[in-house]
């Protein structure tokens, strides 16, 4: 379901755009998500791939110039899906009132969505700017990060907001777009949870590795 609080009439072509734009720095952020879980578990085969690949990163300047360009994507798809996100209290008292009345799963993944992104885009840029003003990458770094016990923590609760935020985007897109047909939406449902659990799964191990790795 997507509702918007946009004034009747003015909206239109841009609204539509921004429509288009709101889902394309999603998917973008989607792939981002999926390729930075794969890449800091390089740690559990050896800390000494992960090194590399941060290397290769630094060598290239891609964490350098790709990094903030992350952050911006990361607050401009923000800013966009901020246009549907009921901030008023009489807003939020309507979508918690159909939520409940409708027993409508997936107008529950969209309230899921909205608490998820409100703490994401606060722990998530603390994080991009902890890592990103502390360059180069390094398994020692991240590990004595993890092991300071505060992070450790603070990843326990971002790893599953992420991956959660992740996974119910992708299905929404799906969605919207057109390539989950209304019968299949059950099936590709479960897809996504199984998806979404690897990914938890992954994390989690990566975070018990990183907790137990030795950083002298
Ligand atoms: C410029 C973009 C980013 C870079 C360079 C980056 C880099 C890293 C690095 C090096 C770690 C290892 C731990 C550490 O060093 O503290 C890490 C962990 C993590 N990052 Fe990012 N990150 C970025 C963006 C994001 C975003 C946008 C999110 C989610 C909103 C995110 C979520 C996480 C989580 C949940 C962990 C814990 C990993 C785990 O459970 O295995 N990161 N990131």
């Amino acid at each position: 379901m997507s509702i918007s609080y946009a004034p009747a009439g003015k909206s239109g072509k841009w609204d539509g755009a921004l429509d288009w734009l709101q889902m394309l720095t999603g998917a973008s952020l989607i792939l981002f998500m999926w390729c930075h879980m794969l890449l800091v578990s390089s740690v559990v085969i050896s800390p000494r791939l992960m090194n590399a690949i941060a290397g290769f990163f630094e060598a290239t300047y891609m964490a350098q110039v790709g990094g903030p360009l992350i952050f911006l994507g990361f607050l401009l798809h923000f800013v966009l899906a901020a246009r549907k996100i009921p901030f008023r209290a009489e807003g939020q008292k309507t979508i918690w009132q159909h939520a409940r009345m409708m027993h409508h799963g997936d107008t529950w993944l969209w309230v899921v969505q909205i608490v998820s992104a409100m703490l994401i885009l606060v722990m998530g840029s603390i994080h991009m700017w902890v890592v990103l003003t502390d360059l180069p990458i390094t398994a020692a770094k991240s590990a004595a990060r993890v092991q300071s016990g505060f992070w450790a923590v603070f990843y326990f609760f971002l790893l599953p907001l992420a991956e959660l935020h992740v996974g119910i985007g992708f299905y929404r897109i799906g969605v919207k777009w057109g390539f989950i047909k209304d019968r299949e939406r059950d099936k590709f449902k479960r897809g996504e949870n199984l998806l979404t659990g690897m990914f938890i799964a992954i994390g989690l191990i990566t975070l018990i590795r990183f907790l137990f790795l030795s950083v002298n």
